[in-house]
């Protein structure tokens, strides 16, 4: 028997879940419940070349061109090739994609597409409809919600497992022969974010704390619309709406996006930093939803979201945004199947990087990417001939002496991150950001001595410097890591 730990319960955890072989004994880690994570919160779709006239070559050359082909072309090869199958093979099984009145599959548009190629469920509840979906076929899995993964376990320079915190605050030992990192990215070192609350880059810092290769770091992509009111974000409006017909606006009705060739649908770079530059001028952002009729029926999700924080957009056709973080697209360096640089560790979704997005993810190509990843590593780890073996002795780290945790304030990591390491970076900042940063010990930390709360933001501070070097590695700016003057 196999034994697999997956730490993560998204889309692309819970797909290879549901996709190992039954001669493994499988245990799915989860910091919450099994109901919290990024691809439950994912709106507008699943992009996906299986329209008429539609072709994997298009959805390749628009991945690439998003992605300022800094894209690794065989991943993108592979995500568009093996994709449609996985998502023909869901459809086969009964996953309710959204359909047109004629019983067809109905296709939306987002940014930088060349054509309707956008599946969705529920009109915007995309990625609740689709993990669970994948959930309800997971069989034979031992769940452990409210687990926390504080480390991993080598012996003899191969991962043979995590160290878990429960939820009664004991540490656990959770031996595996394969383990697989599907913890998401790093949203919540932002102030404001589309991300679930659990996403503090967990997985990227303890990739980091054992010599994993990561790559592609600086590149951290800023979603246009995010519901915010009062300075809040109240979650995500997806870019389907813009597909569908809304143009983004400041208070005066001038359409911000006007001189852009593809206007609205611009890729999420060159919107954001388009909307970054007219706040600097002092204006108010609106999503201007008047060109879209039926708004509600369409967009069933949002509308309950905008009525629950009193957001009147029947009535004045506007809705209050703000850019915020959205996608990590660099992580854990993975190969096409999935595999990391330390021996039966695995990454797949958000936290890898096996370098499919680029420089700038094109829309809705994450949770296709979260069904391939995952796909590739359940087919690795079911014909792997590695020695499967329980006993091996994984040395744990003697009892050391507690180092007293020296860490910003949370709220001041966020908004130096924002400035520093945002939407538009100088080199100046991010050296002063990384001297900042220099000031705090979360490098010398113990992760197993810490709390929930230390351990999440000494995790963010590892995301942080490791965005804020690799951006300054960068010979120029290239997509998502804008820095001014280069
Ligand atoms: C959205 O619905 O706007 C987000 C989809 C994505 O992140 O690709």
């Amino acid at each position: 028997m196999k034994k697999v730990v997956i730490v993560g319960a998204g889309l692309a955890g819970s797909y290879l879940a549901a996709h190992l072989p039954a001669d493994c004994a499988v245990t799915l880690v989860t910091k919450k419940t099994r109901g919290d994570s990024n691809s439950m919160l994912a709106q507008g779709g699943i992009a996906v070349a299986v329209a008429t006239g539609d072709s994997a070559a298009q959805h390749a050359d628009d991945t690439l061109k998003a992605g300022k082909y800094h894209n690794n072309a065989a991943a993108v090869s592979q995500l568009v090739t093996t994709g449609p199958v996985l998502v023909k093979e869901l459809l086969a099984q009964g996953m309710p994609f959204d359909k047109t009145s004629n019983g067809e599959l109905a296709f939306g548009l987002e940014g930088a597409h060349s054509c309707h190629r956008i599946l969705h469920a529920q009109g915007d509840q995309t990625g609740h409809a689709l993990t669970q979906f994948v959930q309800g076929m997971i069989q034979n899995v031992e769940w452990k919600e409210n687990t926390t993964v504080v480390d991993l376990l080598i012996a003899n320079g191969e991962c043979r497992g995590v160290m878990l915190r429960d939820a009664q605050g004991q540490l656990r030992p959770e031996y595996a022969d394969f383990t697989v990192l599907a913890t998401g990215g790093l949203g919540h070192l932002y102030p404001l974010t589309t991300n679930d609350a659990t996403i503090t880059g967990d997985g990227i810092a303890l990739a980091q704390r054992n010599g994993v290769k990561l790559a592609d770091m600086a590149y951290v992509q800023f979603h246009p619309t995010l519901l915010t009111k009062n300075g809040k974000c109240y979650g995500l409006i997806t870019e389907a709406i813009r597909g569908a017909g809304a143009i983004l606006v400041d208070e005066n009705g001038t359409h911000i996006m006007q001189d852009f060739p593809q206007k609205d649908l611009a890729p999420r770079d060159v919107v954001t930093r388009q909307l970054k530059a007219w706040q600097q001028k002092g204006h108010q952002l609106f999503l201007d939803i008047s060109a879209i009729k039926d708004f509600r029926k369409k967009f069933p999700g949002v509308s309950r979201n905008l009525d629950k924080h009193r957001i009147n957009f029947e009535e004045t056709a506007l809705i209050p945004i703000k850019p915020g973080a959205h996608f990590c697209m660099g992580g854990i360096k993975t190969d096409l199947n999935a595999q990391t640089s330390l021996k039966r560790l695995f990454a797949i979704g958000e936290v890898a990087c096996n370098g499919v997005h680029g420089a700038n993810r094109l829309a809705s190509n994450s949770l296709l990417d979260c069904l391939v990843s995952a796909h590739k590593a359940a087919a690795t780890i079911s014909t792997s001939a590695m020695k499967t073996d329980q006993t091996v002795a994984v040395k744990t780290q003697p009892a050391e002496p507690k180092i007293i945790p020296h860490l910003p304030e949370q709220t001041q990591l966020l908004e130096m991150a924002w400035k520093s390491i945002g939407v538009v970076r100088t080199k100046e900042t991010l050296k002063e950001f990384l001297n900042w940063l220099a000031r705090f010990n979360y490098q010398n930390l113990r992760p197993e001595q810490l709390s929930a709360q230390e351990l999440s933001i000494a995790n963010l501070c590892v995301c942080a410097e490791l965005i804020a070097n690799s951006a300054l590695a960068q010979p120029r700016s290239l997509g998502a890591n804008y820095i001014e003057g280069e």
